[in-house]
């Protein structure tokens, strides 16, 4: 089974109590979801193998260590991912970035692809899928599969906040992937959303409702 990661440092903490708060309008939504993804993915990055590589200070010569040779993406799913795509780059500005569109459908919940645009080496990169709601775990479980089916082998999911149903689902289709998230609510209401939740992670951030 893929390893739950709660990455609840005090900051980033605070900062998630800021967005779920309903009164948060889109322009401190979209600076907080920034920050904490930048917070997060030092986290998703700490398994990150090293090499050595030969230096010289201006004291004298030293073995130092670099990030070995990996090659790396970062895939959001559309549209709420975006907003985790730049605080992600800011400590992986190597990284190239994918796209997956999938949204809910309003009376199934289930997941609809309408784009998917992705690195043509996807298949040789470490891959990073960020999506800020894991509600039902359906999309972030068939934006996976979509990855899957392009030969990715090395997939961890980085997500903000999620619910019981989600984790299982990710956990039960795809055990090779560790999910990291913030916070893990309690459950979803009827229409499958989470509670306590955030509200549509989509809508707050782009500000479209
Ligand atoms: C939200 C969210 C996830 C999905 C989570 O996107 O950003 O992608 O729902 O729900 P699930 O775990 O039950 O699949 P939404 O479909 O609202 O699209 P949007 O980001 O374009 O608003
Ligand atoms: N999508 C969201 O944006 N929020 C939820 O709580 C569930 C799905």
């Amino acid at each position: 089974m893929g390893k739950l990661h709660i990455v609840d440092h005090p900051l980033i903490q605070h900062k998630l109590t800021i967005m779920r708060d309903k009164h948060t309008g889109a322009k401190d939504f979209r600076v907080l979801l920034d920050e904490i993804s930048m917070l997060m993915g030092y986290e998703v990055t700490r398994d990150f193998p090293l090499c050595d590589v030969n230096i010289e200070t201006p004291m004298t010569h030293m073995t130092g260590k670099k990030i070995a040779g990996k090659k790396l993406a970062i895939v959001p799913i559309l549209r709420a991912g975006l907003g985790m795509v730049d605080g992600l780059l800011k400590l992986l500005p190597v990284a190239k970035v994918g796209h997956i569109g999938l949204y809910r459908d309003p009376v199934t919940h289930t997941p609809v692809v309408y784009y998917c645009k992705l690195p043509t080496d996807i298949d040789e990169r470490i891959v990073v899928v960020c999506d800020p709601m894991l509600a039902t775990g359906g999309s972030a479980s068939d934006a996976i599969s979509m990855l899957k089916e392009k030969g990715c082998k090395n997939i961890r999911l980085m997500c903000l906040v999620s619910a019981p149903e989600g984790v299982s689902k990710v956990q039960n289709d795809h055990p090779d992937v560790e999910i990291f998230t913030a916070a893990l609510d309690k459950e979803l209401n009827e229409n499958c959303y989470i509670v306590p939740g955030l509200g549509d992670a989509g809508d707050r951030l782009f500000g479209t409702k």
